[in-house]
């Protein structure tokens, strides 16, 4: 949600910012733009609707010598108050046009800011709520003559979650940024300082960061930079080593970062596993609260968004079946609005790709009130929902710039395992020679990842068969339920196309009246060997479903010969434990949506309306 980077250094500023917005689009692709403070002591803005490249055809087109200096910053935009158009577009400026500043987040209150600007006289050019924050950040100014004290003033009247990064003609050398509830690195350089919503925007320059925390403000110049809280009390950020370099934000010979992700798989699997088994015990990565509040909790939910939701149903299986616990897993913009019964010994598991979701972060938050203990999974080092969290364990997945999630997800998974292994293993319903044997199983998942991934061809042929399909369903059972509903998600997000994921049991129940001659049907099979009364019931399904002309398309176990006479396209992954099969029945769902995707002709990486961190509710 938005992209923001700002700059104060010896370099071009344009340039660096430039660069830094395309490693950022991912977060919003609805209009970008840059604010420079060029050397003739002028604030200098270009904007533009659509996505990065347009606004560059701009710069090239105008020419890009009057934006000549080494402080700027930018904006991608996803649109939430205004429709994505030039003048919506960011930065925003007061009246005179010396201020400028870039926004991520919803400013709640901007109705009454904006009645409040207008009974004064001010005359407002664009629908954002952002543009409110201009000008009351322009008079706070003119009062004070001191940028961070007219941040700061107005951050305190200002409701919602934003990150706000602000510029003034007459402040050449500094820039200030804020924060409340919306993400913010600062990038320490030498010479030069950044600030941006994540550090894939700096990492080029530099690896040192330091993460921002909540209610805060920072002022960067090219010496250093200082932080305090909403009234200037100093206040600290949060240092950090980013440990990935520029090749893993880079598409690396792929011409979609997604399939580069794709296959990335094996590698996210290995990485999040890494280091989380030591003497026999599983080990999270941050544990604020000791081992008996895990051993006496009675009741887990798991609360999370989208595809990271899809991973919590997963743990549902795990985690009742390892620990002996009641397990709910609930939408987070759901679940704070009902009234969900929590105490102390409830565990909230909380998944996030990019730990910023806001009805996430609000679920969190929701459960800290009630008392409940909160444990995040999250592939964002230091991101606010981990922040909140008692206890967190990474995936460590490595950046993710795909819209779309693939290997976050199936590192969630293999999250949530840990995290089942460490509540038996705290409450002692397995014994450590069980958790290590079920760790061990984790530890063979790269290996039939890599060999799923080397059907991938198989599963584009497919790709382009179904590329002019209308409507297509998924069924699963038990741990291929979620699996359906991934691949329909992945199939609406992608390919724009009609897709549902559906409990197989649930096909009688009425969207069988769906199925017609043709009809594509992605029906995931779950072993033989594992429980065969789960088996012997998809099995049963899927005669339904080709009873009805429907075309199937089966997932299933290699050397499932049961089901070979039913599949319209059979497509084989390797044996594994029953529990771990979402790990390899969803990779070619992923490969298919992309597939199909393409053939239809779109953006694999950015799927129209979509952005990668969902920062509002
Ligand atoms: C996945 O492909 C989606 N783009 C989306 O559903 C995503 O999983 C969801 O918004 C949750 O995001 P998070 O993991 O960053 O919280
Ligand atoms: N609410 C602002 C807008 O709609 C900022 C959105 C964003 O985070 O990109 O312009």
């Amino acid at each position: 949600m938005c992209g923001i980077v700002g700059y104060v250094g010896h370099r071009d500023a344009l340039d660096v910012v430039l660069h830094g917005l395309g490693r950022l689009e991912y977060r919003g692709y609805d209009s970008a733009g840059v604010a420079v403070l060029t050397s003739a002591g002028t604030l200098a803005v270009t904007r533009k609707a659509g996505a990065l490249a347009n606004l560059i055809a701009e710069l090239d087109g105008t020419g890009r010598a009057a934006l000549r200096g080494t402080a700027g910053m930018g904006h991608t935009r996803w649109a939430t108050h205004g429709a994505p158009t030039d003048r919506n577009a960011h930065p925003h400026r007061d009246a005179t046009g010396r201020l400028a500043v870039v926004h991520n987040g919803i400013i709640e209150n901007h109705a009454q800011l904006r009645a409040e600007l207008e009974r004064e006289g001010v005359e407002l050019t664009s629908d954002t709520d952002t543009e409110t924050a201009a000008h009351l950040l322009a008079a706070a100014y003119a009062s004070c003559g001191d940028l961070p004290l007219a941040v700061r003033t107005v951050c305190r009247r200002l409701h919602g979650a934003f990150t706000l990064v602000v510029t003034h003609a007459d402040e050449p050398d500094l820039i200030v940024a804020a924060r409340r509830s919306s993400p913010l690195v600062v990038g320490v350089g030498s010479g030069e300082h950044f600030v941006a919503s994540d550090v894939a925007a700096f990492i080029e320059h530099t690896r040192d960061a330091v993460e921002l925390g909540q209610d805060q403000v920072v002022t960067i110049t090219r010496d250093g930079y200082r932080i305090t809280d909403f009234h200037g009390a100093p206040a600290s950020g949060k240092p950090f080593h980013v440990d990935w370099d520029l090749s893993a934000a880079e598409k690396g010979g792929h011409d979609y970062f997604m399939l580069k992700e794709i296959q990335e798989q094996p590698s996210a699997i290995a990485n999040t596993l890494r280091g989380h088994f030591i003497d026999g015990r599983i080990v999270l990565d941050e544990q604020r609260m000791d081992i008996q509040e895990l051993r006496d909790i009675d009741k887990v939910f798991v609360v999370a968004c989208g595809t990271a939701y899809h991973s919590g149903m997963v743990a549902k299986y795990a985690i009742e079946h390892w620990c002996r616990l009641p397990v709910e897993v609930e939408l987070a913009s759901e679940f704070r609005y009902r009234d969900p019964v929590l105490d102390r010994s409830t565990l909230v598991v909380a998944i996030s790709q990019s730990g910023e979701t806001m009805d996430t972060l609000e679920a969190v938050r929701h459960a800290k009130d009630q008392k409940a203990r909160v444990l995040a999974i999250c592939n964002t080092n230091g991101a606010q929902i981990p922040r909140e969290s008692d206890a967190v364990l990474y995936t460590h997945a490595g950046p993710e710039i795909g819209v779309a999630a693939t290997k976050t997800f199936l590192a969630q998974i293999v999250a949530n395992f840990l995290v089942g292994l460490a509540v038996a293993q705290a409450r002692g319903t397995k014994y450590s020679d069980e958790v290590a044997r079920e760790f061990a199983e984790l530890e063979a998942m790269p290996a039939a990842v890599t060999q799923v991934l080397s059907t991938v061809d198989q599963v584009r042929e497919l790709g382009r068969e179904l590329a002019d399909a209308k409507v297509v369903l998924f069924l699963g059972r038990h741990v291929g339920f979620p699996v359906a509903l991934e691949g329909a998600l992945k199939l609406k997000e992608l390919a724009y196309m009609h897709a549902e994921g559906f409990a197989a049991g649930e096909l009688k129940h009425g969207p069988i009246a769906l199925l017609e001659p043709g009809l594509p049907v992605v029906v995931i099979m779950p072993s033989p060997k594992g429980r065969a009364v789960l088996h012997a019931k998809l099995l049963s399904n899927i005669q339904e479903i080709r009873a009805r002309g429907a075309r199937t398309i089966v997932i299933a176990e290699e050397g499932d010969e049961t089901v070979r006479p039913y599949a319209s396209h059979l497509l084989e992954v390797p044996a594994v434990p029953t529990l771990l099969q979402p790990l390899v029945s969803t990779v070619p769902l992923q490969v298919l949506a992309a597939e199909i995707a393409r053939q239809r002709g779109y953006d694999v990486d950015r799927p129209r309306n979509l952005a990668k961190s969902v920062t509002v509710e």
